[in-house]
């Protein structure tokens, strides 16, 4: 099983659609028996909350289910847990950095995989309130996740 965690700071906003829009995919390609997908946020502070509600409206939107999701904060067991670390900023990425203790090869920004997108931090839609936005992000970058993923494992 390869096994991908999505991580931003709430997980109620970026992490929950990452997982949601990527587990969607994956199911589409016939993986979901291969690939594990979850999601985390390096905060304490929606832990047991169900996803915003601007992310489980454009979830719906495009038909992609968020059944059963509730925030969770990363922990130092999931580094070893995990072969793809998928961070949606940089302030993640370094928020993980501190709870792991270490820095990790493992932890990808999920922007750093689109050759032709300038800005590499996917915006909050917490505070930018544009959900549209970071879907058309998050999808884009899944999609080339996958690309990444099937390349290195043989898909
Ligand atoms: P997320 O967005 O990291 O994409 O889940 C946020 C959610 C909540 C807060 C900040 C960002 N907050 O300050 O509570």
């Amino acid at each position: 099983m390869i096994k991908v965690i999505f991580v931003c700071l709430g997980n109620i906003c970026r992490s929950p659609m990452g997982e949601a829009v990527f587990r969607n995919i994956i199911c589409e390609e016939g993986l979901n028996e291969k690939i594990l997908v979850d999601s985390a946020g390096t905060s304490d502070w929606h832990i047991g909350e169900k996803p915003h509600e601007g992310t489980l409206k454009i979830l719906e939107k495009h038909n992609i289910s968020a059944a059963g999701m509730k925030a969770r904060q990363y922990t130092q067991a999931d580094l070893d847990k995990f072969d793809y670390i998928i961070a949606m900023d940089q302030s993640n990425v370094e928020n993980m950095s501190g709870i792991q203790g270490t820095e990790s090869n493992k932890v990808i920004k999920l922007l750093d995989l689109l050759e032709d997108e300038a800005n590499k931090d996917v915006p909050d839609p917490f505070f930018t309130g544009d959900f549209d936005e970071t879907y058309r992000l998050v999808i884009a970058g899944c999609e080339q996740l996958l690309k990444r993923i099937k390349q290195e494992n043989n898909l």
